[in-house]
């Protein structure tokens, strides 16, 4: 399957994403992950994309676009795969198309995540991450099972430096204003299905497997 997540910030695109990718044995392709893996290991890429993310603006579409030409080129996503958080502008949709053209296939579906803006300032906020693994979770909505521990590696979990509450409105801004297009983009393409993402997050889980027909 080749499948894009849409939605806004902490909408649980990554944590839909990780469950599908287990479940369809495809790549998982997080453009927020590959830029924060280069902040971490002080690359180039990382330090012009981090000036750029603390703000909560959008990673200019060249430096973007390349990171996932790249990644779309390995035997891996041959198979199919997850975009996580890519496209995020209508350039960046553009290109996608071009380049799927070009590797012959097409996109299955575009999955959008429906979360209100309130709710999102309140996920952000209870969300920690396993610096080490990736893993996300929520102090209320899907603790790690001891406290403060990761599930599958056992660091500690932290807060994400963009998930401070003036930098999620402004991330919350860029959402509505550039990326929130896209909807109607492929809405008009008729690649769109839209889910909301519900307060709890197996019922979450239970509506987007349904509305992919993955069992
Ligand atoms: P990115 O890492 O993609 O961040 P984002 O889009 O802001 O989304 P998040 O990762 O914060 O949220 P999510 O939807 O994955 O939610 P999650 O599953 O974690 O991008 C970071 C930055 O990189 C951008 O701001 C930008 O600067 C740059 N960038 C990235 N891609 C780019 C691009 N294409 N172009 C330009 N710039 C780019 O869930 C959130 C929380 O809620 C978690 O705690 C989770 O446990 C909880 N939760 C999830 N689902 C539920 C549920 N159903 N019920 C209750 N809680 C839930
Ligand atoms: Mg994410």
């Amino acid at each position: 399957m080749r499948l894009i997540i849409l939605g806004a910030p902490g909408a649980g695109k990554g944590t839909q994403a990780a469950i599908l990718s287990e479940k369809l044995n495809i790549p998982h392709i997080s453009t927020g992950d590959i830029f924060r893996n280069s902040i971490r290991m002080g690359t180039e890429l990382g330090k012009e994309a981090k000036e750029y993310i603390d703000k909560g603006l959008l990673v200019p579409d060249e430096l973007t676009i390349q990171i996932v030409k790249e990644r779309l080129n390995k035997d891996d996503c041959r198979k199919g795969f997850i975009l996580d958080g890519f496209p995020r502008t209508i350039p960046q949709a553009e290109y996608l198309e071009k380049a799927l053209e070009e590797m012959g296939v097409s996109l299955d579906v575009v999955l959008n995540i429906h979360v209100p803006d309130e709710e999102i300032v309140k996920r952000l906020s209870g969300r920690r991450v396993c610096p080490n693994c990736g893993a996300s979770y929520h102090v209320l909505y899907n603790p790690p099972e001891v406290e403060g521990i990761c599930d599958s590696c056992s660091h500690k979990v932290v807060q994400r430096e963009d998930d401070k509450e003036e930098t999620v409105k402004n991330r919350l801004k860029t959402y509505h204003d550039q990326t929130e297009p896209l909807i109607d983009f492929y809405r008009n393409k008729g690649k769109l299905v839209t889910v909301v993402g519900q307060e709890k997050l197996e019922d979450t889980t239970s509506n987007v497997l349904k509305a992919l027909g993955v069992s």
